[in-house]
């Protein structure tokens, strides 16, 4: 493959957040499971499994436990001044059910597989997991499971399927619909199906600001002054609702 081709892919590859219903051929998932296994991990530990869910039923339990896991994120999320808000949270509590309808675009997804980790392989990593002073093998085990992820998404896209990474808060109900046992721990949730919009370009901060020759050029360190201009800056790539809260704020 050639720097362009995979350059197109990476580019390709969305956080998709509305998906139409319509299915894919089965052999697909396990091509997309098959190339995510291949994902480096710390030590080789490959501490992941899969669940595949097609049953609507099971789907339907999944994502509901899933909303209703939001409570807690919508009363920590008042926490930051609204135009750094979450979109669906920057409401007040007696419209809180709106921020349901505006998170769960996932629904629809024909496919969800279901990221396991096990955190007992945690102890399969090398290096600098066991000088572990600051956490290291916390952070090896969570990277680990960022590059499965990154690359499960990738193989999506690589066959015209779109996915999004869904993180959860809380394991217990996930638990008792999916029948894992501890100390398994649900990862994340990926639908996977077709896009139902458009998603436009991927928007990045400029290249030219985070690299860095030969030494570090102060010239480019973030100011702690700056820091909120900076969120503003990612507000302002982010999604549509991102923007809004800041033009309304701007007024
Ligand atoms: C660890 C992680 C957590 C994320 N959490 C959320 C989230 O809670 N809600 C959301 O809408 N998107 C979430 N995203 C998606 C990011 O917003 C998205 O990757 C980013 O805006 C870049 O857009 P792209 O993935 O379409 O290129 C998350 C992504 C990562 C890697």
């Amino acid at each position: 493959m050639k720097y362009e081709e995979f350059l197109e892919l990476l580019k390709y590859r969305r956080t998709i957040r509305r998906y139409k219903p319509d299915s894919f051929p089965d052999e697909y998932i396990m091509k997309i499971l098959d190339a995510a296994h291949y994902a480096m991990s710390g030590g080789n530990s490959q501490p992941w499994e899969f669940i595949v869910v097609k049953d609507p039923e099971t789907k339907g339990k999944l994502f509901n436990a899933w909303l209703d896991s939001f409570d807690l994120s919508y009363y920590f999320e008042q926490q930051r001044i609204a135009r750094y808000r979450h979109p669906a949270f920057n409401v007040p509590p007696e419209e809180k059910d709106k921020a349901r309808a505006m998170i769960g675009g996932w629904k629809d997804a024909p496919v969800y597989i279901i990221v396991l980790e096990d955190c007992r392989k945690m102890a399969g990593s090398v290096l600098a997991a066991r000088a572990d002073t600051t956490g290291g093998s916390i952070n090896i085990f969570a990277s680990t499971m960022g590059h499965l992820g990154m690359t499960l998404h990738l193989a999506a896209a690589s066959l015209g399927l779109d996915s999004q990474r869904v993180d959860v808060n809380i394991q217990e109900p996930f638990r008792q619909i999916l029948k894992y046992p501890e100390p398994l721990r649900l990862n994340i949730i990926v639908p996977i199906g077709y896009r139902a919009y458009e998603a436009g370009p991927p928007r990045r901060l400029p290249l030219k600001d985070l690299v860095h020759f030969e030494q570090y050029n102060i010239n480019k360190f973030l100011r702690n002054e700056d820091f909120l201009g900076y969120l503003d800056k990612i507000r302002a790539l982010g999604r549509p609702g991102y923007r809004a809260a800041i033009d309304e704020e701007k007024g």
